[in-house]
Protein backbone atom coordinates (compact mmCIF):
# COMPACT_ATOMS: atom_id res chain seq x y z
CA UNK A 1 0.00 0.00 0.00
CA UNK A 2 1.40 3.52 -0.89
CA UNK A 3 -0.77 5.16 1.35
CA UNK A 4 -0.66 9.24 0.58
CA UNK A 5 2.07 8.57 -1.42
CA UNK A 6 1.56 9.40 -5.49
CA UNK A 7 4.02 6.50 -6.21
CA UNK A 8 6.04 3.72 -4.79
CA UNK A 9 8.91 4.98 -5.98
CA UNK A 10 8.63 8.06 -3.86
CA UNK A 11 7.68 6.08 -0.76
CA UNK A 12 10.52 3.95 -0.53
CA UNK A 13 13.24 6.67 -1.49
CA UNK A 14 11.44 8.39 1.99
CA UNK A 15 12.02 5.77 3.83
CA UNK A 16 15.25 5.15 3.49
CA UNK A 17 16.34 6.98 6.87
CA UNK A 18 13.91 4.95 8.62
CA UNK A 19 15.36 1.20 7.03
CA UNK A 20 19.11 2.86 7.86
CA UNK A 21 17.76 3.11 11.81
CA UNK A 22 16.23 -0.18 11.39
CA UNK A 23 19.91 -1.84 10.22
CA UNK A 24 21.94 -0.52 12.71
CA UNK A 25 19.09 -1.80 15.34
CA UNK A 26 19.14 -5.31 13.45
CA UNK A 27 22.78 -5.82 13.18
CA UNK A 28 23.17 -4.50 16.79
CA UNK A 29 24.23 -6.58 19.80
CA UNK A 30 22.83 -6.59 23.48
CA UNK A 31 26.29 -4.20 23.57
CA UNK A 32 25.44 -1.59 21.56
CA UNK A 33 28.48 -3.14 19.02
CA UNK A 34 27.69 -3.93 15.59
CA UNK A 35 27.75 -7.86 14.65
CA UNK A 36 27.60 -10.68 12.35
CA UNK A 37 26.63 -14.40 11.73
CA UNK A 38 30.09 -15.82 13.38
CA UNK A 39 30.28 -18.38 10.56
CA UNK A 40 30.33 -15.32 8.15
CA UNK A 41 33.25 -13.80 9.82
CA UNK A 42 35.24 -17.33 9.96
CA UNK A 43 34.43 -17.19 5.94
CA UNK A 44 35.43 -13.71 5.97
CA UNK A 45 38.92 -13.96 7.61
CA UNK A 46 39.30 -17.72 6.04
CA UNK A 47 39.35 -16.47 2.12
CA UNK A 48 41.85 -15.28 0.31
CA UNK A 49 39.56 -13.72 -2.40
CA UNK A 50 35.66 -12.53 -2.58
CA UNK A 51 34.16 -12.58 -5.09
CA UNK A 52 30.73 -9.91 -5.41
CA UNK A 53 28.08 -11.27 -7.47
CA UNK A 54 25.40 -9.03 -8.60
CA UNK A 55 23.21 -7.56 -11.60
CA UNK A 56 22.03 -3.72 -11.99
CA UNK A 57 22.02 -1.45 -8.89
CA UNK A 58 23.04 -4.04 -6.82
CA UNK A 59 26.43 -4.58 -8.61
CA UNK A 60 27.22 -0.81 -8.22
CA UNK A 61 26.66 -1.74 -4.57
CA UNK A 62 29.26 -4.16 -4.84
CA UNK A 63 31.29 -2.04 -6.43
CA UNK A 64 30.90 -0.06 -3.41
CA UNK A 65 31.16 -2.83 -1.32
CA UNK A 66 34.59 -3.59 -2.49
CA UNK A 67 36.07 -0.37 -1.75
CA UNK A 68 34.65 -1.29 2.03
CA UNK A 69 36.15 -4.26 2.06
CA UNK A 70 39.49 -3.67 0.81
CA UNK A 71 40.24 -0.90 2.65
CA UNK A 72 38.90 -1.52 6.05
CA UNK A 73 39.05 -5.80 6.38
CA UNK A 74 41.93 -6.07 4.00
CA UNK A 75 41.09 -8.60 1.74
CA UNK A 76 41.12 -8.39 -1.78
CA UNK A 77 37.93 -8.48 -3.37
CA UNK A 78 36.34 -8.43 -7.24
CA UNK A 79 33.19 -7.39 -8.44
CA UNK A 80 31.48 -9.18 -10.95
CA UNK A 81 28.50 -9.03 -13.30
CA UNK A 82 26.52 -12.49 -12.17
CA UNK A 83 25.82 -13.06 -16.37
CA UNK A 84 29.54 -12.04 -17.36
CA UNK A 85 30.72 -14.77 -14.60
CA UNK A 86 28.43 -17.31 -15.50
CA UNK A 87 29.66 -17.59 -19.03
CA UNK A 88 32.92 -16.00 -18.48
CA UNK A 89 34.58 -17.52 -15.12
CA UNK A 90 37.57 -15.39 -14.37
CA UNK A 91 40.62 -17.68 -12.70
CA UNK A 92 39.75 -18.27 -9.30
CA UNK A 93 41.94 -17.71 -6.26
CA UNK A 94 42.59 -20.75 -4.20
CA UNK A 95 40.34 -20.24 -1.03
CA UNK A 96 37.42 -18.38 -2.47
CA UNK A 97 34.30 -16.79 -0.57
CA UNK A 98 31.15 -15.60 -3.07
CA UNK A 99 28.90 -13.21 -1.70
CA UNK A 100 25.85 -12.54 -3.94
CA UNK A 101 24.07 -9.14 -3.38
CA UNK A 102 20.37 -8.81 -4.78
CA UNK A 103 17.51 -7.09 -3.33
CA UNK A 104 14.79 -10.05 -4.37
CA UNK A 105 17.01 -12.58 -4.25
CA UNK A 106 15.48 -14.43 -7.35
CA UNK A 107 18.09 -12.77 -10.26
CA UNK A 108 18.52 -16.11 -12.29
CA UNK A 109 21.84 -14.96 -13.23
CA UNK A 110 22.89 -14.50 -9.86
CA UNK A 111 21.86 -18.07 -9.13
CA UNK A 112 23.32 -19.76 -12.25
CA UNK A 113 26.67 -18.34 -10.82
CA UNK A 114 25.93 -19.98 -7.29
CA UNK A 115 24.56 -23.04 -8.64
CA UNK A 116 27.90 -23.64 -10.48
CA UNK A 117 30.03 -22.31 -7.81
CA UNK A 118 28.20 -24.68 -5.12
CA UNK A 119 29.42 -27.82 -7.59
CA UNK A 120 32.74 -26.56 -6.93
CA UNK A 121 32.10 -26.56 -3.36
CA UNK A 122 32.43 -22.82 -2.61
CA UNK A 123 31.31 -21.32 0.58
CA UNK A 124 28.41 -18.63 -0.11
CA UNK A 125 26.95 -15.25 1.44
CA UNK A 126 23.95 -13.48 0.05
CA UNK A 127 22.73 -10.01 1.12
CA UNK A 128 18.94 -9.79 0.48
CA UNK A 129 16.41 -8.13 1.13
CA UNK A 130 13.99 -11.35 1.16
CA UNK A 131 13.82 -13.78 3.55
CA UNK A 132 13.23 -17.39 1.90
CA UNK A 133 14.15 -16.12 -1.65
CA UNK A 134 16.07 -18.47 -3.62
CA UNK A 135 19.07 -17.17 -2.77
CA UNK A 136 19.25 -17.02 0.34
CA UNK A 137 17.63 -20.98 0.55
CA UNK A 138 20.36 -21.75 -1.59
CA UNK A 139 23.42 -19.84 -0.10
CA UNK A 140 25.62 -21.00 2.92
CA UNK A 141 24.74 -17.73 4.79
CA UNK A 142 22.29 -14.84 4.13
CA UNK A 143 22.58 -11.10 5.56
CA UNK A 144 19.43 -9.15 5.45
CA UNK A 145 18.99 -5.72 4.32
CA UNK A 146 15.63 -5.22 6.43
CA UNK A 147 14.04 -2.37 4.12
CA UNK A 148 10.89 -3.82 3.98
CA UNK A 149 9.10 -4.82 0.36
CA UNK A 150 10.25 -2.82 -2.26
CA UNK A 151 7.63 -2.75 -4.86
CA UNK A 152 8.79 0.33 -7.63
CA UNK A 153 10.82 -1.62 -10.09
CA UNK A 154 13.44 0.70 -9.62
CA UNK A 155 15.63 0.17 -7.04
CA UNK A 156 15.73 2.62 -4.11
CA UNK A 157 15.82 1.90 -0.59
CA UNK A 158 17.46 -1.39 -1.19
CA UNK A 159 20.54 -0.45 -2.74
CA UNK A 160 21.11 2.02 0.59
CA UNK A 161 20.39 -0.75 2.58
CA UNK A 162 22.67 -2.91 0.46
CA UNK A 163 25.81 -0.39 0.95
CA UNK A 164 25.36 0.10 4.76
CA UNK A 165 25.03 -3.45 5.57
CA UNK A 166 28.28 -4.04 3.50
CA UNK A 167 30.06 -1.04 5.27
CA UNK A 168 28.88 -3.03 9.04
CA UNK A 169 30.53 -6.49 6.75
CA UNK A 170 33.84 -4.74 6.14
CA UNK A 171 33.69 -3.31 9.81
CA UNK A 172 32.68 -5.95 11.70
CA UNK A 173 35.25 -7.82 9.61
CA UNK A 174 37.85 -5.71 10.55
CA UNK A 175 37.78 -5.63 14.38
CA UNK A 176 37.75 -10.01 14.14
CA UNK A 177 40.88 -9.63 12.86
CA UNK A 178 41.78 -7.23 14.86
CA UNK A 179 42.11 -4.62 12.39
CA UNK A 180 42.36 -0.41 14.01
CA UNK A 181 39.02 0.83 12.31
CA UNK A 182 39.63 4.75 12.97
CA UNK A 183 35.52 6.09 13.24
CA UNK A 184 32.61 4.82 15.13
CA UNK A 185 30.43 3.34 12.34
CA UNK A 186 27.21 3.34 14.21
CA UNK A 187 28.12 7.34 15.06
CA UNK A 188 28.74 7.89 11.51
CA UNK A 189 25.32 5.51 9.94
CA UNK A 190 23.03 7.08 12.77
CA UNK A 191 24.34 10.99 11.12
CA UNK A 192 23.78 9.52 7.79
CA UNK A 193 20.33 8.59 8.26
CA UNK A 194 19.33 11.81 9.98
CA UNK A 195 21.31 13.47 6.45
CA UNK A 196 19.26 11.38 4.47
CA UNK A 197 16.03 12.84 5.98
CA UNK A 198 17.67 16.59 5.03
CA UNK A 199 18.18 15.60 1.66
CA UNK A 200 14.38 13.88 1.49
CA UNK A 201 13.17 17.50 2.40
CA UNK A 202 14.73 19.30 -0.38
CA UNK A 203 12.03 18.45 -3.61
CA UNK A 204 11.53 21.83 -4.72
CA UNK A 205 15.64 22.02 -5.35
CA UNK A 206 15.15 18.29 -7.30
CA UNK A 207 12.09 19.43 -9.14
CA UNK A 208 14.06 22.76 -10.14
CA UNK A 209 17.27 20.48 -11.27
CA UNK A 210 15.37 18.05 -12.80
CA UNK A 211 13.03 20.76 -14.87
CA UNK A 212 16.72 22.44 -15.49
CA UNK A 213 18.44 20.22 -17.16
CA UNK A 214 15.89 17.04 -18.28
CA UNK A 215 12.71 18.22 -19.23
CA UNK A 216 13.96 17.84 -22.93
CA UNK A 217 17.29 16.28 -23.36
CA UNK A 218 17.98 12.97 -24.95
CA UNK A 219 20.88 12.35 -22.54
CA UNK A 220 22.59 13.15 -20.04
CA UNK A 221 25.93 11.78 -18.46
CA UNK A 222 26.74 11.22 -15.21
CA UNK A 223 30.87 11.41 -14.26
CA UNK A 224 32.52 11.06 -10.72
CA UNK A 225 35.69 9.35 -9.87
CA UNK A 226 36.41 6.52 -7.47
CA UNK A 227 33.12 5.81 -5.20
CA UNK A 228 31.57 9.15 -6.99
CA UNK A 229 32.03 7.36 -10.08
CA UNK A 230 29.74 4.24 -8.90
CA UNK A 231 26.94 6.39 -7.70
CA UNK A 232 27.47 7.68 -10.63
CA UNK A 233 26.82 4.93 -12.35
CA UNK A 234 23.42 4.15 -10.10
CA UNK A 235 22.17 7.53 -10.66
CA UNK A 236 22.32 7.39 -14.79
CA UNK A 237 20.61 3.87 -13.92
CA UNK A 238 17.87 5.29 -12.64
CA UNK A 239 17.59 8.23 -14.84
CA UNK A 240 17.40 5.64 -17.87
CA UNK A 241 15.30 3.35 -16.21
CA UNK A 242 12.25 5.69 -15.46
CA UNK A 243 12.70 8.78 -17.35
CA UNK A 244 14.05 7.13 -20.76
CA UNK A 245 16.54 9.50 -20.94
CA UNK A 246 20.20 7.55 -22.50
CA UNK A 247 22.13 8.24 -19.38
CA UNK A 248 25.79 7.03 -19.23
CA UNK A 249 28.17 7.10 -15.85
CA UNK A 250 31.84 7.79 -16.36
CA UNK A 251 34.63 7.69 -14.77
CA UNK A 252 36.43 11.96 -14.73
CA UNK A 253 39.00 10.97 -16.23
CA UNK A 254 37.76 8.53 -19.22
CA UNK A 255 35.76 11.08 -20.78
CA UNK A 256 38.34 12.30 -22.87
CA UNK A 257 38.85 9.35 -24.02
CA UNK A 258 36.44 9.43 -26.56
CA UNK A 259 32.71 10.09 -24.81
CA UNK A 260 33.64 14.04 -24.75
CA UNK A 261 33.33 13.54 -28.42
CA UNK A 262 29.05 13.56 -27.50
CA UNK A 263 28.89 17.06 -25.83
CA UNK A 264 27.22 19.34 -27.20
CA UNK A 265 25.78 22.63 -26.57
CA UNK A 266 23.37 22.35 -23.83
CA UNK A 267 24.16 18.56 -23.31
CA UNK A 268 23.45 17.71 -19.29
CA UNK A 269 26.35 16.31 -17.23
CA UNK A 270 25.74 15.67 -13.34
CA UNK A 271 29.15 15.35 -11.55
CA UNK A 272 29.63 14.54 -7.94
CA UNK A 273 32.34 15.28 -5.86
CA UNK A 274 32.62 14.28 -2.47
CA UNK A 275 35.56 12.81 -1.77
CA UNK A 276 38.21 15.20 -0.87
CA UNK A 277 41.26 13.62 -3.02
CA UNK A 278 39.53 13.68 -6.01
CA UNK A 279 37.77 17.27 -5.98
CA UNK A 280 40.19 18.79 -8.04
CA UNK A 281 40.79 16.36 -10.99
CA UNK A 282 36.89 16.56 -10.72
CA UNK A 283 36.22 19.68 -11.51
CA UNK A 284 38.89 19.61 -13.91
CA UNK A 285 36.85 17.69 -16.04
CA UNK A 286 33.89 19.65 -15.49
CA UNK A 287 35.96 22.38 -16.99
CA UNK A 288 36.62 20.58 -19.99
CA UNK A 289 32.96 19.57 -20.98
CA UNK A 290 32.03 23.21 -20.14
CA UNK A 291 33.90 24.10 -22.63
CA UNK A 292 32.70 22.02 -25.32
CA UNK A 293 29.49 23.35 -24.14
CA UNK A 294 27.60 21.08 -21.99
CA UNK A 295 25.31 22.13 -18.87
CA UNK A 296 27.18 21.28 -15.42
CA UNK A 297 24.91 19.90 -12.79
CA UNK A 298 27.54 19.45 -10.14
CA UNK A 299 26.80 17.61 -6.56
CA UNK A 300 29.13 18.68 -3.91
CA UNK A 301 29.79 17.19 -0.12
CA UNK A 302 30.02 20.32 2.38
CA UNK A 303 33.21 21.13 3.02
CA UNK A 304 34.48 20.92 -0.93
CA UNK A 305 31.58 23.08 -2.64
CA UNK A 306 32.20 25.77 -4.67
CA UNK A 307 30.36 29.05 -5.97
CA UNK A 308 28.37 28.30 -9.13
CA UNK A 309 27.84 24.72 -6.92
CA UNK A 310 24.39 23.11 -8.08
CA UNK A 311 23.49 21.34 -4.86
CA UNK A 312 26.02 20.96 -1.62
CA UNK A 313 25.18 17.91 0.38
CA UNK A 314 25.76 17.97 4.41
CA UNK A 315 28.90 16.63 5.51
CA UNK A 316 28.91 13.17 6.46
CA UNK A 317 31.85 10.53 6.84
CA UNK A 318 33.81 10.69 3.61
CA UNK A 319 33.66 6.91 3.28
CA UNK A 320 29.49 6.93 3.73
CA UNK A 321 28.75 9.46 0.94
CA UNK A 322 27.78 6.59 -1.46
CA UNK A 323 24.46 6.43 1.07
CA UNK A 324 23.67 9.91 0.62
CA UNK A 325 24.91 11.14 -2.60
CA UNK A 326 22.28 8.85 -4.50
CA UNK A 327 19.54 10.79 -3.17
CA UNK A 328 19.39 14.09 -5.12
CA UNK A 329 20.23 11.24 -7.51
CA UNK A 330 17.18 9.51 -6.89
CA UNK A 331 14.83 12.46 -6.61
CA UNK A 332 15.90 14.24 -9.54
CA UNK A 333 15.04 10.74 -11.74
CA UNK A 334 11.41 10.60 -9.98
CA UNK A 335 10.93 14.19 -11.19
CA UNK A 336 12.28 13.89 -14.39
CA UNK A 337 10.13 10.87 -15.32
CA UNK A 338 7.08 12.72 -13.78
CA UNK A 339 7.96 15.74 -16.16
CA UNK A 340 8.37 13.80 -19.01
CA UNK A 341 4.55 11.83 -18.33
CA UNK A 342 6.55 8.41 -17.69
CA UNK A 343 4.96 5.15 -15.34
CA UNK A 344 7.04 5.57 -12.76
CA UNK A 345 7.18 2.72 -10.68
CA UNK A 346 6.37 0.68 -13.67
CA UNK A 347 8.90 1.55 -16.39
CA UNK A 348 8.05 0.04 -19.91
CA UNK A 349 10.37 -3.38 -20.62
CA UNK A 350 11.37 -4.12 -17.35
CA UNK A 351 10.59 -6.67 -14.46
CA UNK A 352 11.26 -5.98 -10.94
CA UNK A 353 12.41 -9.31 -10.93
CA UNK A 354 14.44 -10.69 -13.58
CA UNK A 355 14.09 -14.83 -12.92
CA UNK A 356 15.28 -15.40 -16.58
CA UNK A 357 19.13 -15.80 -18.04
C1 LIG B 1 17.60 -0.98 -11.04
C2 LIG B 1 17.16 -2.31 -10.69
C3 LIG B 1 17.84 -3.49 -11.31
C4 LIG B 1 18.17 -4.52 -10.25
C5 LIG B 1 18.74 -5.79 -10.89
C6 LIG B 1 19.16 -6.80 -9.86
O1 LIG B 1 16.87 -0.01 -10.40
O2 LIG B 1 16.27 -2.47 -9.91
O3 LIG B 1 19.00 -3.08 -11.98
O4 LIG B 1 19.07 -3.95 -9.35
O5 LIG B 1 17.79 -6.36 -11.75
O6 LIG B 1 18.08 -7.23 -9.10
P1 LIG B 1 18.27 -7.92 -7.70
O7 LIG B 1 18.96 -6.95 -6.81
O8 LIG B 1 16.89 -8.28 -7.25
O9 LIG B 1 19.14 -9.13 -7.95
Amino acid sequence: DKGTYPHFMLKEIEEQPFVLRNIIQKYMDENGELTIDKNILNSMNDTDRIYIIAAGSSYHAGLIGKQYIEKVSKVQVEVHISSEFAYNTPLLSERPFFIFISQSGETADSRSVLVNIKKLGYPSLTITNVPGSTLSRECDYTLLLHAGPEIAVASTKAYTAQVAVLAILAEVTARSKKIQVNFDLIQELSLVANTMEVLCNCKDTYVNIAQKFFSTTRNAFFIGRGMDYYVGLEGALKLKEISYIQAEGFAGGELKHGTIALIEEGTPIVALSTQEGINLSIRGNVKEVVARGANPCIISLKGLEQDGDTFTIPEVHEFLTPIVSVIPLQLISYYAALHRDCDVDKPRNLAKSVTVE
